[in-house]
This record gives structure tokens, C-alpha cells and sequence, in this order.
């Protein structure tokens, strides 16, 4: 088929990864352009409020606030809002998504998922999540 601009995204792998990117830092920055460098359009499932209650995570930052910041990173082409556990399946169907990837603190928990799409669990960056950040702050 030859690309162009009108089925272009089509012919990219489609990717999506699931996170609640509280104080967006530099290990959430890595896994995106890595998943992003793994096929062409990527999706991100940004966790909404609710959801990060169900998980028992408390946020800094609203979904809203969140999901936006996600959102204007360019190597993201869409976000959408993950409220609950089981909605991956659905959302590999209505997305056509080709690869599933998160961090390797997740590894083996999507594995059922293999029968709809390629499952990759990328390395976490060291040192850093939103946790951590969070301790350090409210020690300084
Ligand atoms: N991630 C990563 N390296 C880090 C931190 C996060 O690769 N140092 C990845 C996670 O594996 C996940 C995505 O970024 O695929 C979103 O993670 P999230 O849970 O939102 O980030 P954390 O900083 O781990 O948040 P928390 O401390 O609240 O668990």
C-alpha cells in the first residue's frame, strides 16, 4: 500500500500504554518515547481520579492537569482516560492497537493480554517515580 498523509496512521504500529504520570518526570518521559519508538502512533491511558482511588494512589495533579501535560508531549497521539482495570481489552479493539507496553514493575500482569496484541514490558528508569519525589519534597 503506498502511505500518505490520508493512511498514514494506519500503516504505523499502534501503540498503547496505561499510567497515572503524577508529577510527570524523566522515567515517564523515557518509557514514552520508547514506547513511541516501538511503532508510530501512540496512545497513553492516562489514570482518571476515581480510578487512583480505586488503587488506593493519591495525586498531586487532577486527571485534567495530568492528561494535558501527557497530551502536548509530541511523541503522543492520543490520550485517553483509564477508569478501571478491565477496560484493556476494549481498548485494544477500538484503538486497532498492534503492542501493549509498559515498565517492568507491571511484568507478567498483561501476559492474558497476548492473544489480542504484543505484550512488552521496557525497563524502569532507576531512582525516580512520582513516589519518590514525593517523599524527598516533603522531607526538604
Ligand atoms: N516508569 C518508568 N520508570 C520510572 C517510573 C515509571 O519506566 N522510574 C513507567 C511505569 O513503569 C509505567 C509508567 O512509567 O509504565 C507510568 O508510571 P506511574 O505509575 O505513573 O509512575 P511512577 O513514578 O512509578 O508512580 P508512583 O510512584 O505513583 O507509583
Amino acid at each position: 500500500m503506498e502511505v500518505n498523509e490520508d493512511n498514514i496512521e494506519k500503516c504505523q504500529k499502534r501503540i498503547i500504554t496505561y499510567g497515572t504520570f503524577d508529577l510527570f518526570h524523566y522515567g515517564h518521559l523515557r518509557l514514552i518515547k520508547r514506547a513511541k519508538a516501538l511503532g508510530g502512533y501512540l496512545v497513553v491511558a492516562v489514570s482518571t481520579d476515581l480510578f487512583n482511588t480505586i488503587k488506593g494512589k493519591v495525586c498531586h495533579y487532577p486527571y485534567k492537569h495530568r492528561a494535558q501535560i501527557v497530551e502536548a508531549l509530541k511523541h503522543v497521539d492520543k490520550v485517553i482516560p483509564e477508569s478501571s482495570w478491565d477496560q484493556k481489552v476494549k481498548d485494544i479493539i477500538e484503538h486497532d492497537i498492534d503492542m501493549l507496553v509498559m515498565g517492568d514493575d507491571w511484568t507478567g500482569k498483561f501476559d492474558h493480554l497476548k492473544s489480542h496484541c504484543d505484550v512488552v514490558y521496557l525497563s524502569r528508569t532507576p531512582n525516580i517515580s512520582s513516589t519518590i519525589i514525593k517523599m524527598e519534597l516533603s522531607q526538604s
